[in-house]
């Protein structure tokens, strides 16, 4: 067996009703005083939840689907403003990682672009995160990753600093969101939990959480997406989310992720979309012994079987999944992007420009 360090910093609350309990977790992190992050469509409830606990100072409800570093500042500002210690941050992606981002450089005077580009490093204080998911998807709650735009640049900073102290998984949070996001949130956790455990960093504890991760998503991801209200499945799935995001915190994501991002930037797929849009072609492609030994503890046939499910997963719900689908694709350098991107070395099978463009090829 091969050596390993494992380690999982965040304190996590979980179950159906948690977020009441915001007050008790504060208490127990010693805030005094929090900014609130989340995104327009939450503003109401953000305000109803200032009213119930006054440590929340002030609210920053701008965030927008790809986070702007613009946004991370005026949060920062305002923890500044404010005296706050700690920033919440409520909402997919998006808003964890503004919180995340505004929490790291609000206690320096650092110009935040040079730090955004690696010029200057993040300040030595920083102050407490909370991430509080409402998709069942990211796990960005668990991970020392931030997804930050600056103009038409995005970048993934994988830092540290980054790392919430604690997470409040409530899955009644995510009672509201329409079915499409559940299926395009509920695959980019099953990316991330396949893409932990084939990752070329994979560790057994995290492959543990990723194995249950994916048999609970393949148990539960159409119940959620067919009845939203489903409690139940939504607390599944929120669970599932929670293990997919412990199950590439420390391996990372590889290739379907390296693939997302100009699947994202240039044809403008979602995130979950732009990762599931490639998972089943890399289930078959790093298709081994491993994968079998997952799709036997999670009662598949096999890696087909697997690849098959994923894809009947995408065509139930109407996600692209054909090249034609995506308009017109500059298809060389889609393959490039793809091909140079630093996520695409942690897939086990190494794979040239030329193969990528066969495995896009073949999605007609
Ligand atoms: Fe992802």
């Amino acid at each position: 067996m091969n050596k390993f360090v494992y380690t999982q910093p965040v304190k996590i609350w979980f179950g159906a009703g948690k977020l009441k309990e915001l007050g008790s977790v504060l208490d127990e992190l010693e805030v005094r005083k929090a900014v609130l992050v989340c995104g327009h469509h939450y503003l109401t409830h953000a305000q109803t939840l200032q009213q119930k606990e006054p440590r929340i100072c002030a609210i920053f409800s701008d965030v927008e689907p790809n986070p702007q570093l613009s946004g991370a500042v005026k949060t920062a500002e305002l923890a500044r403003a404010n005296g706050a210690d700690a920033v919440i941050g409520i909402g997919g992606g998006s808003s964890i990682d503004t919180a995340k981002f505004a929490a790291a450089i609000a206690c320096g005077d650092g110009d935040p672009e040079a730090i955004y580009h690696g010029e200057l490093p993040f300040p030595e204080k920083r102050l407490t995160i909370i991430a509080v998911p409402t998709t069942a998807g990211t796990g960005s709650e668990v991970t020392q990753v931030s997804v930050m735009s600056h103009g038409k640049e995005k970048r993934t900073i994988n830092n540290p600093v980054f790392m919430p102290r604690a997470a409040i998984v409530d899955p009644e949070m995510t009672l509201s969101v329409p079915p499409r996001t559940t299926m395009n949130t509920g695959l980019d956790a099953l990316a991330h939990a396949l893409e932990g455990y084939w990752s070329v960093n994979h560790q057994p504890i995290s492959d543990l959480m990723a194995i249950e991760a994916v048999r609970t998503i393949l148990a539960d991801l159409e119940t959620a997406w067919r009845e939203p209200d489903n409690l139940e499945a939504r607390s599944r799935m929120a669970y599932a989310s929670l293990l997919g995001g412990l199950s590439f915190a420390l391996p990372k994501t590889a290739a379907c992720h390296a693939c997302s991002y100009p699947l994202s930037e240039d044809y403008h797929l979602p995130h979950g979309e732009a990762c599931a849009f490639t998972l089943d072609s890399f289930v078959r492609i790093n298709a081994d012994e491993r994968l079998e030994a997952l799709c036997c503890a999670v009662g598949l046939s096999g890696t087909a079987e697997l690849a098959d499910r994923i894809r009947s997963l995408k065509e139930m719900a109407g996600l692209r999944m054909r090249l034609a689908d995506l308009g017109e694709v500059d298809l060389e350098k889609l393959c490039h992007d793809c091909a140079v991107h630093p996520l695409m070395n942690n897939n086990p099978v190494k794979l040239s420009t030329e193969q990528l463009r066969k495995m896009f090829e073949a999605l007609q």
